[in-house]
Protein backbone atom coordinates (compact mmCIF):
# COMPACT_ATOMS: atom_id res chain seq x y z
CA UNK A 1 0.00 0.00 0.00
CA UNK A 2 1.23 3.87 -1.26
CA UNK A 3 -0.19 6.12 0.98
CA UNK A 4 0.05 10.12 0.09
CA UNK A 5 -1.65 12.52 1.63
CA UNK A 6 -2.63 15.75 -0.02
CA UNK A 7 -0.48 18.24 2.03
CA UNK A 8 -1.92 21.59 -0.41
CA UNK A 9 -5.57 20.65 0.39
CA UNK A 10 -5.54 19.63 4.22
CA UNK A 11 -3.66 23.23 4.36
CA UNK A 12 -6.36 25.20 2.53
CA UNK A 13 -8.69 23.37 4.26
CA UNK A 14 -7.16 24.56 7.63
CA UNK A 15 -7.22 28.02 6.29
CA UNK A 16 -11.09 28.02 5.24
CA UNK A 17 -12.55 26.58 8.54
CA UNK A 18 -10.27 29.65 10.25
CA UNK A 19 -12.47 31.94 8.40
CA UNK A 20 -15.43 30.21 9.78
CA UNK A 21 -14.75 32.22 12.94
CA UNK A 22 -15.53 35.03 15.33
CA UNK A 23 -12.57 36.73 15.72
CA UNK A 24 -10.04 39.04 13.68
CA UNK A 25 -7.89 37.05 11.60
CA UNK A 26 -5.02 35.39 12.31
CA UNK A 27 -6.99 34.90 15.46
CA UNK A 28 -10.05 32.17 15.78
CA UNK A 29 -12.62 32.07 17.93
CA UNK A 30 -15.42 29.18 18.07
CA UNK A 31 -17.41 29.09 20.85
CA UNK A 32 -19.84 25.10 20.65
CA UNK A 33 -23.16 26.03 19.32
CA UNK A 34 -22.88 29.82 18.41
CA UNK A 35 -23.88 29.77 15.08
CA UNK A 36 -20.03 30.26 13.82
CA UNK A 37 -20.09 26.83 15.12
CA UNK A 38 -23.13 25.17 13.63
CA UNK A 39 -21.82 26.87 10.12
CA UNK A 40 -18.19 25.16 10.72
CA UNK A 41 -19.76 22.02 11.68
CA UNK A 42 -21.84 22.06 8.49
CA UNK A 43 -18.67 22.78 6.50
CA UNK A 44 -17.39 19.89 8.23
CA UNK A 45 -20.35 17.74 7.40
CA UNK A 46 -19.85 18.29 3.90
CA UNK A 47 -16.48 17.46 3.27
CA UNK A 48 -17.11 14.15 5.13
CA UNK A 49 -20.29 13.52 2.65
CA UNK A 50 -18.00 14.18 -0.58
CA UNK A 51 -15.96 11.37 0.78
CA UNK A 52 -18.79 9.36 1.03
CA UNK A 53 -18.70 8.72 4.84
CA UNK A 54 -22.24 8.06 6.28
CA UNK A 55 -22.75 10.79 8.86
CA UNK A 56 -24.37 10.47 12.16
CA UNK A 57 -24.97 13.27 15.17
CA UNK A 58 -25.74 11.96 18.76
CA UNK A 59 -27.88 14.30 20.98
CA UNK A 60 -24.74 16.54 21.97
CA UNK A 61 -23.63 17.15 18.59
CA UNK A 62 -20.49 14.71 18.77
CA UNK A 63 -20.48 14.13 15.12
CA UNK A 64 -19.31 9.98 13.17
CA UNK A 65 -18.35 10.20 9.82
CA UNK A 66 -18.02 6.29 9.07
CA UNK A 67 -15.96 4.99 5.89
CA UNK A 68 -19.46 2.90 5.28
CA UNK A 69 -19.21 -0.29 3.82
CA UNK A 70 -15.34 0.10 3.94
CA UNK A 71 -14.91 -2.70 6.28
CA UNK A 72 -15.02 -5.95 4.88
CA UNK A 73 -16.62 -7.02 8.10
CA UNK A 74 -19.17 -4.88 9.16
CA UNK A 75 -20.12 -6.37 12.45
CA UNK A 76 -16.38 -5.57 13.75
CA UNK A 77 -15.73 -2.75 15.80
CA UNK A 78 -14.52 0.22 14.19
CA UNK A 79 -11.48 2.11 14.42
CA UNK A 80 -11.95 6.20 15.03
CA UNK A 81 -10.10 8.81 15.02
CA UNK A 82 -11.06 12.57 15.45
CA UNK A 83 -10.54 15.69 17.77
CA UNK A 84 -12.41 18.76 17.95
CA UNK A 85 -12.86 21.85 16.14
CA UNK A 86 -14.41 24.44 18.66
CA UNK A 87 -11.78 27.01 19.64
CA UNK A 88 -11.57 29.30 22.71
CA UNK A 89 -11.63 32.99 22.16
CA UNK A 90 -8.65 34.30 20.59
CA UNK A 91 -7.30 30.58 19.72
CA UNK A 92 -5.37 29.77 16.84
CA UNK A 93 -6.40 27.59 13.80
CA UNK A 94 -4.80 24.49 14.79
CA UNK A 95 -5.71 23.15 17.93
CA UNK A 96 -7.77 19.90 17.20
CA UNK A 97 -8.53 20.95 14.06
CA UNK A 98 -5.10 19.34 12.79
CA UNK A 99 -6.77 16.21 14.27
CA UNK A 100 -10.34 16.63 12.58
CA UNK A 101 -9.39 17.61 8.96
CA UNK A 102 -5.99 15.43 9.71
CA UNK A 103 -8.46 12.77 9.92
CA UNK A 104 -10.23 13.08 7.25
CA UNK A 105 -7.45 13.53 4.93
CA UNK A 106 -5.88 10.43 6.40
CA UNK A 107 -9.00 8.23 5.24
CA UNK A 108 -8.85 10.29 1.73
CA UNK A 109 -5.21 8.58 1.54
CA UNK A 110 -6.19 5.21 2.44
CA UNK A 111 -9.54 5.38 0.14
CA UNK A 112 -7.02 6.49 -2.79
CA UNK A 113 -4.40 3.86 -1.83
CA UNK A 114 -7.33 0.90 -2.74
CA UNK A 115 -6.54 -0.27 1.26
CA UNK A 116 -10.03 -2.06 2.33
CA UNK A 117 -9.81 -2.17 5.99
CA UNK A 118 -11.54 -4.84 7.60
CA UNK A 119 -13.16 -2.80 10.14
CA UNK A 120 -14.89 0.50 9.47
CA UNK A 121 -12.74 3.80 10.18
CA UNK A 122 -14.61 6.42 11.63
CA UNK A 123 -13.93 10.34 11.88
CA UNK A 124 -15.19 11.76 15.15
CA UNK A 125 -16.36 15.61 15.93
CA UNK A 126 -15.94 16.06 19.66
CA UNK A 127 -18.77 18.57 20.99
CA UNK A 128 -16.84 20.92 23.09
CA UNK A 129 -13.37 19.97 24.13
CA UNK A 130 -13.20 23.51 25.05
CA UNK A 131 -15.02 24.16 28.49
CA UNK A 132 -15.67 28.09 27.12
CA UNK A 133 -19.34 28.00 27.64
CA UNK A 134 -20.69 25.30 29.81
CA UNK A 135 -17.31 24.99 32.21
CA UNK A 136 -16.35 21.99 31.22
CA UNK A 137 -13.66 20.62 28.88
CA UNK A 138 -14.57 17.31 26.80
CA UNK A 139 -18.32 17.78 27.02
CA UNK A 140 -19.31 15.37 23.96
CA UNK A 141 -16.34 12.82 24.97
CA UNK A 142 -16.79 12.93 29.07
CA UNK A 143 -20.82 11.81 27.85
CA UNK A 144 -19.63 9.59 25.30
CA UNK A 145 -17.55 7.46 28.17
CA UNK A 146 -20.12 7.62 30.81
CA UNK A 147 -17.92 10.02 32.47
CA UNK A 148 -20.43 12.59 32.63
CA UNK A 149 -24.75 11.81 33.15
CA UNK A 150 -26.96 13.26 30.88
CA UNK A 151 -28.36 14.14 33.93
CA UNK A 152 -25.33 16.17 35.25
CA UNK A 153 -24.88 17.50 31.40
CA UNK A 154 -28.33 18.80 31.82
CA UNK A 155 -27.87 21.00 34.78
CA UNK A 156 -24.76 22.45 33.25
CA UNK A 157 -25.50 26.40 31.99
CA UNK A 158 -23.85 28.79 30.38
CA UNK A 159 -22.80 32.92 31.38
CA UNK A 160 -26.00 33.97 30.16
CA UNK A 161 -27.78 30.87 32.36
CA UNK A 162 -28.97 28.86 28.87
CA UNK A 163 -29.34 25.13 29.95
CA UNK A 164 -27.30 22.98 27.21
CA UNK A 165 -30.22 21.08 26.98
CA UNK A 166 -31.46 24.16 25.83
CA UNK A 167 -29.03 25.14 23.66
CA UNK A 168 -28.79 21.43 21.73
CA UNK A 169 -32.08 21.46 21.38
CA UNK A 170 -31.83 25.30 19.60
CA UNK A 171 -28.94 23.85 17.32
CA UNK A 172 -31.43 20.78 16.19
CA UNK A 173 -28.93 18.43 17.96
CA UNK A 174 -32.09 15.07 18.34
CA UNK A 175 -32.38 12.70 20.91
CA UNK A 176 -32.47 12.04 24.40
CA UNK A 177 -28.81 13.16 26.52
CA UNK A 178 -29.27 9.59 27.55
CA UNK A 179 -28.21 7.90 23.94
CA UNK A 180 -25.02 9.46 24.18
CA UNK A 181 -22.86 7.05 25.99
CA UNK A 182 -21.16 4.31 24.42
CA UNK A 183 -20.59 1.32 25.48
CA UNK A 184 -16.89 0.06 26.37
CA UNK A 185 -15.68 -2.11 23.30
CA UNK A 186 -18.03 0.14 20.66
CA UNK A 187 -14.66 1.07 19.23
CA UNK A 188 -11.69 -1.72 18.26
CA UNK A 189 -8.95 1.59 18.86
CA UNK A 190 -9.02 5.63 18.79
CA UNK A 191 -6.14 7.70 17.78
CA UNK A 192 -6.06 11.28 17.74
CA UNK A 193 -3.55 13.53 16.17
CA UNK A 194 -3.04 16.65 17.83
CA UNK A 195 -0.59 19.44 18.43
CA UNK A 196 2.00 19.35 21.17
CA UNK A 197 0.77 22.50 22.81
CA UNK A 198 4.35 22.55 24.50
CA UNK A 199 7.77 22.95 23.39
CA UNK A 200 9.68 20.18 23.72
CA UNK A 201 9.40 18.46 20.40
CA UNK A 202 10.48 21.44 18.86
CA UNK A 203 13.06 21.57 20.81
CA UNK A 204 14.59 18.74 20.38
CA UNK A 205 14.03 18.53 16.65
CA UNK A 206 11.62 15.19 16.80
CA UNK A 207 8.69 15.95 14.04
CA UNK A 208 6.52 13.66 15.55
CA UNK A 209 5.13 12.52 19.79
CA UNK A 210 3.73 9.45 20.48
CA UNK A 211 1.51 10.15 23.73
CA UNK A 212 2.65 8.09 26.84
CA UNK A 213 -0.27 9.44 29.50
CA UNK A 214 -2.66 12.66 29.62
CA UNK A 215 -2.09 14.77 32.83
CA UNK A 216 -5.23 14.69 34.67
CA UNK A 217 -6.70 18.10 34.87
CA UNK A 218 -9.23 19.50 37.55
CA UNK A 219 -11.13 22.76 37.49
CA UNK A 220 -12.94 24.66 40.27
CA UNK A 221 -14.80 27.76 40.72
CA UNK A 222 -14.01 30.11 43.68
CA UNK A 223 -16.58 32.65 45.06
CA UNK A 224 -15.23 35.76 47.10
CA UNK A 225 -17.52 37.35 49.46
CA UNK A 226 -16.67 40.52 50.88
CA UNK A 227 -18.35 44.28 51.47
CA UNK A 228 -19.04 46.60 48.71
CA UNK A 229 -19.28 50.44 49.32
CA UNK A 230 -18.38 53.67 48.57
CA UNK A 231 -14.38 53.95 46.68
CA UNK A 232 -14.42 57.23 48.72
CA UNK A 233 -16.31 56.72 51.76
CA UNK A 234 -15.27 53.87 53.30
CA UNK A 235 -11.93 54.14 55.13
CA UNK A 236 -9.26 51.45 54.22
CA UNK A 237 -9.35 49.77 57.80
CA UNK A 238 -12.63 49.59 57.45
CA UNK A 239 -12.88 47.40 54.31
CA UNK A 240 -13.47 43.95 53.34
CA UNK A 241 -12.49 44.21 49.74
CA UNK A 242 -13.26 40.82 47.59
CA UNK A 243 -11.03 41.30 44.92
CA UNK A 244 -7.85 41.91 47.51
CA UNK A 245 -8.52 38.92 48.72
CA UNK A 246 -8.19 36.91 45.53
CA UNK A 247 -5.57 38.64 44.57
CA UNK A 248 -4.12 37.40 47.75
CA UNK A 249 -5.70 33.87 47.09
CA UNK A 250 -3.79 33.73 43.30
CA UNK A 251 -0.68 34.40 44.57
CA UNK A 252 -1.16 31.47 46.99
CA UNK A 253 -1.95 29.43 44.33
CA UNK A 254 0.92 30.45 41.54
CA UNK A 255 3.35 29.60 45.17
CA UNK A 256 1.35 26.28 46.14
CA UNK A 257 2.27 24.56 42.51
CA UNK A 258 5.47 26.34 41.99
CA UNK A 259 6.05 24.33 45.85
CA UNK A 260 5.18 20.83 44.35
CA UNK A 261 8.53 19.95 43.40
CA UNK A 262 7.60 18.84 40.13
CA UNK A 263 7.50 20.84 36.53
CA UNK A 264 4.47 18.84 35.84
CA UNK A 265 2.18 20.42 38.23
CA UNK A 266 0.49 23.57 36.85
CA UNK A 267 -1.97 25.63 38.09
CA UNK A 268 -4.25 28.99 36.52
CA UNK A 269 -6.52 31.35 37.37
CA UNK A 270 -7.82 32.51 33.70
CA UNK A 271 -11.60 34.24 34.62
CA UNK A 272 -11.24 36.55 37.55
CA UNK A 273 -15.04 38.15 37.66
CA UNK A 274 -15.55 41.28 39.53
CA UNK A 275 -18.91 42.52 41.21
CA UNK A 276 -20.37 45.11 40.73
CA UNK A 277 -17.14 45.59 38.75
CA UNK A 278 -17.76 49.57 38.78
CA UNK A 279 -14.83 52.14 39.05
CA UNK A 280 -16.17 54.09 42.62
CA UNK A 281 -17.15 50.78 44.08
CA UNK A 282 -15.27 48.50 46.45
CA UNK A 283 -15.53 44.78 44.95
CA UNK A 284 -18.70 42.71 46.99
CA UNK A 285 -17.88 39.24 45.16
CA UNK A 286 -15.60 37.98 42.89
CA UNK A 287 -15.34 34.36 41.37
CA UNK A 288 -12.23 32.89 40.23
CA UNK A 289 -11.49 29.37 38.02
CA UNK A 290 -8.67 27.38 39.21
CA UNK A 291 -7.34 25.31 36.46
CA UNK A 292 -4.77 22.73 37.76
CA UNK A 293 -3.52 19.66 36.37
CA UNK A 294 -0.46 17.13 37.13
CA UNK A 295 0.70 13.97 35.83
CA UNK A 296 0.06 12.54 38.80
CA UNK A 297 -3.06 11.95 40.11
CA UNK A 298 -1.67 12.27 44.10
CA UNK A 299 0.60 15.25 43.55
CA UNK A 300 -2.12 17.05 42.19
CA UNK A 301 -4.58 16.56 45.14
CA UNK A 302 -1.60 17.53 47.38
CA UNK A 303 -1.42 20.90 46.01
CA UNK A 304 -4.70 21.58 45.72
CA UNK A 305 -5.58 21.15 50.07
CA UNK A 306 -2.34 23.34 50.13
CA UNK A 307 -4.55 25.97 47.77
CA UNK A 308 -7.49 25.03 49.77
CA UNK A 309 -5.97 25.15 52.91
CA UNK A 310 -3.85 28.53 52.58
CA UNK A 311 -6.94 30.25 50.84
CA UNK A 312 -9.11 29.96 53.67
CA UNK A 313 -6.03 31.53 55.67
CA UNK A 314 -6.72 34.20 53.11
CA UNK A 315 -9.95 34.96 53.79
CA UNK A 316 -10.12 34.55 57.71
CA UNK A 317 -7.43 37.64 57.77
CA UNK A 318 -8.94 39.99 54.90
CA UNK A 319 -12.40 38.80 56.86
CA UNK A 320 -14.47 37.75 53.66
CA UNK A 321 -15.91 34.22 52.66
CA UNK A 322 -14.61 31.77 50.66
CA UNK A 323 -16.60 28.76 48.90
CA UNK A 324 -14.93 26.19 46.28
CA UNK A 325 -16.83 24.51 44.16
CA UNK A 326 -15.35 21.64 42.36
CA UNK A 327 -16.37 21.84 38.61
CA UNK A 328 -14.48 18.57 37.32
CA UNK A 329 -11.83 16.64 38.62
CA UNK A 330 -10.47 13.61 36.44
CA UNK A 331 -7.83 10.62 36.84
CA UNK A 332 -4.95 11.48 34.46
CA UNK A 333 -4.47 8.38 31.39
CA UNK A 334 -2.03 6.05 30.05
CA UNK A 335 -2.18 5.45 26.26
CA UNK A 336 -2.66 1.53 24.99
CA UNK A 337 0.16 -0.25 23.81
CA UNK A 338 -2.33 -0.95 21.34
CA UNK A 339 -2.05 1.91 19.95
CA UNK A 340 1.01 3.01 20.60
CA UNK A 341 2.70 0.41 19.59
CA UNK A 342 1.36 0.67 16.17
CA UNK A 343 2.39 4.26 16.04
CA UNK A 344 5.91 3.11 17.06
CA UNK A 345 6.29 0.80 13.95
CA UNK A 346 4.70 2.90 11.21
CA UNK A 347 6.87 5.88 12.72
CA UNK A 348 9.89 3.54 12.09
CA UNK A 349 8.48 1.74 8.68
CA UNK A 350 9.08 5.89 7.14
CA UNK A 351 12.27 6.18 9.36
CA UNK A 352 10.76 8.63 11.23
CA UNK A 353 12.13 9.92 14.35
CA UNK A 354 9.45 9.92 17.31
CA UNK A 355 9.51 10.70 21.06
CA UNK A 356 7.91 9.11 23.70
CA UNK A 357 5.86 12.45 25.20
CA UNK A 358 3.24 12.92 28.13
CA UNK A 359 0.46 15.16 27.30
CA UNK A 360 0.37 18.20 29.76
CA UNK A 361 -2.69 19.38 28.39
CA UNK A 362 -5.92 17.43 28.59
CA UNK A 363 -8.07 15.88 24.93
CA UNK A 364 -10.99 13.89 24.41
CA UNK A 365 -8.48 11.16 23.87
CA UNK A 366 -8.54 11.09 27.95
CA UNK A 367 -12.27 10.05 27.99
CA UNK A 368 -12.64 8.08 25.11
CA UNK A 369 -9.11 5.71 26.63
CA UNK A 370 -12.37 4.81 29.23
CA UNK A 371 -14.20 2.93 26.50
CA UNK A 372 -11.36 2.09 24.02
CA UNK A 373 -7.84 1.43 23.82
CA UNK A 374 -6.53 4.50 22.94
CA UNK A 375 -3.78 6.72 22.13
CA UNK A 376 -2.45 9.96 20.51
CA UNK A 377 -0.19 11.49 17.97
CA UNK A 378 1.44 14.62 18.24
CA UNK A 379 3.39 17.29 15.94
CA UNK A 380 5.33 20.13 17.02
CA UNK A 381 4.06 23.61 17.07
CA UNK A 382 6.29 26.73 16.68
CA UNK A 383 7.76 27.72 20.37
CA UNK A 384 4.85 25.59 22.19
CA UNK A 385 2.57 28.07 21.03
CA UNK A 386 -1.17 27.02 21.53
CA UNK A 387 -3.82 28.71 22.86
CA UNK A 388 -3.10 31.81 21.00
CA UNK A 389 -3.46 33.89 17.54
CA UNK A 390 0.14 32.59 16.46
CA UNK A 391 -0.24 28.80 17.16
CA UNK A 392 1.36 27.21 14.39
CA UNK A 393 2.57 23.78 12.75
CA UNK A 394 4.41 23.57 10.03
CA UNK A 395 2.61 22.53 6.94
CA UNK A 396 5.71 19.47 6.53
CA UNK A 397 4.48 18.40 10.07
CA UNK A 398 0.92 18.25 9.58
CA UNK A 399 1.20 16.38 6.38
CA UNK A 400 3.79 13.85 8.06
CA UNK A 401 1.59 12.83 10.94
CA UNK A 402 -1.24 12.64 8.99
CA UNK A 403 0.23 10.30 7.00
CA UNK A 404 1.75 8.59 10.03
CA UNK A 405 -2.16 8.63 11.75
CA UNK A 406 -3.32 7.38 7.82
CA UNK A 407 -0.80 4.14 8.79
CA UNK A 408 -2.05 3.33 11.87
CA UNK A 409 -5.46 3.83 11.27
CA UNK A 410 -4.78 1.07 8.32
CA UNK A 411 -2.86 -1.03 10.66
CA UNK A 412 -5.02 -1.17 13.20
CA UNK A 413 -8.13 -1.79 11.13
CA UNK A 414 -6.57 -4.56 9.17
C1 LIG B 1 -7.51 21.73 26.28
O1 LIG B 1 -7.76 22.59 25.48
C2 LIG B 1 -6.79 22.01 27.47
O2 LIG B 1 -7.10 23.05 28.10
O3 LIG B 1 -5.88 21.24 27.81
MN1 LIG C 1 -7.52 23.72 23.34
MN1 LIG D 1 -7.27 20.50 21.54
Amino acid sequence: MNLTTDQDRLLSEIEALAQISDAEPPAVTRVVFTPTDLKARTWLREKCLQQDLAVRQDAVGNMFARWAGAGTDETAAPVATGSHIDAIPNAGKYDGVVGVLGGLEAIRALQHSGFRPTRSIELILFTSEEPTRFGIGCLGSRMLSGALTAEAARKLTDASGETLEHVRQKADMQGDLESVQLESGHFHAFVELHIEQGPLLERAHVPLGIVESIAAPASYQLIVEGTGGHAGGVLMPDRKDALCAAAEIILTIEEAALASGSLDTVATVGICDVFPAAVNSIPSRVRLTLDLRDTDLARRDKVFRAIENKSRAVSEKRSVSLQFQIVNADAPAICSSTVTDALVRCCSKHNLKFQQIVSRAYHDSLFMSRIAPTGMLFIPCRNGYSHRPDEFASPEDIARGTLILAEALAELSH
